[in-house]
């Protein structure tokens, strides 16, 4: 699949609370010409952390709101609506002292990251370098997570293991970690981009949705996967690089040629006309241009299997 570059690039928020080294490594990094992602937004919840500046000198829109005398959810609603505002996709926690509201939680589950300075699950919430002393620890390392509603949490997406020294002090370690976490943090969010937007993911997501269809079934076809209603007649295909054409696209019934014509007309970096299935009225939906949006993808494929499941079976509420 093609890189995604320029405004193809996947828009992140950074929330921090301090020195925001992390915030920079991600921002450094996303110079690099193959960079998945762009830092659109650094917000904070602490108007003077010096994370702020180096953004603002940097170029990067920033925000910055404290957080006292509001409530959690009343904070996060504030910073969620920048977030959106800014057009964010997936939000990176670099240091951002500031436990999330469920709601904030839910809303981004699964484009959420936190990185921690522990090798999670040992050492989770603060004072992480004075425990893993204390404990006589020999290694420890960072861990960039997803965020879950329980602290430091999350499924672990990497780690990082970083050498005990003799005569460490809390200082030391934490200055060597954070060399392991300007490494780590980069790596595993532009991983995290590349893996949800592999032909593989795509597939997977769209395997789920159809196959929650009723009745619906899968088998390839013409080297395609495609998913038909049993009983009735395909209702759509994945496809993927089809005979060559470069593209990622999710196949599904238009109503006939004039409404494929009509869709490609009003958005034609989202429609394309399938080159075998085009003269029967299909109806192109790229999934390699940008962010796609999921609930617009299963309204067409429930109404692509509509137009294909045996009547008794069309009628049915779901
Ligand atoms: C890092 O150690 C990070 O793991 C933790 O907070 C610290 C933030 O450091 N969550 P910085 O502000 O990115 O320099």
């Amino acid at each position: 699949m093609a890189e995604r570059v320029g405004a193809d690039r996947v828009r992140i928020g950074v929330l921090i609370s301090g020195r925001g080294s992390n915030m920079a490594a991600l921002l450094y990094a996303s110079q690099a010409p193959d960079c998945p992602y762009e830092i659109v937004l650094v917000a904070s919840n602490v108007p003077d952390a010096p994370g702020l500046d180096l953004a603002r000198a940097e170029g990067v829109p920033v925000f910055a709101h404290a957080h006292q005398g509001l409530k959690r959810a009343e904070f996060d609603a504030i910073i969620d609506a920048e977030l959106t505002r800014a057009g964010v996709e997936i939000v990176a926690l670099a240091g951002y002292m500031r436990l999330l509201s469920d709601a904030f939680v839910a809303k981004w589950q699964g484009r959420c990251l936190n990185i921690h300075p522990s090798l999670l699950p040992a050492h989770k919430g603060l004072d992480v370098h004075e425990a893993v002393l204390a404990a006589g620890e020999t290694v420890t390392g960072c861990t960039v997570h997803l965020v879950t509603p329980a602290l430091d949490d999350g499924p672990i997406l990497g780690q990082v293991r970083v050498a005990v020294l003799p005569g460490d002090t809390p200082d030391t370690l934490a200055n060597r970690v954070h060399y392991a976490e300007h490494q780590l943090y980069p790596r595993v969010l532009a991983q995290l981009i590349r893996d949800r937007t592999s032909p593989e993911a795509l597939l997977a997501r769209i395997r789920t949705l159809a196959l929650a269809l009723p009745a619906a079934a899968e088998k390839l076809s013409h080297g395609s996967p495609g998913f038909f209603v049993e009983g009735g007649k395909f209702f759509a295909y994945f496809s993927y690089d089809h005979h060559h054409d470069g593209v990622t696209g999710l196949l599904v019934k238009a109503s006939g040629l004039e409404e494929q014509a009509q869709l490609i007309e009003n958005d034609p970096d989202l429609y394309y006309r399938p080159a075998y299935l085009g003269p029967s009225g299909w109806i192109g939906i790229r999934l390699d241009s940008g962010d796609i949006d999921w609930a617009h993808i299963e309204g067409w494929l429930a109404r692509s299997w509509r137009a294909s499941a045996p009547k008794r079976l069309a009628a049915l509420p779901f």
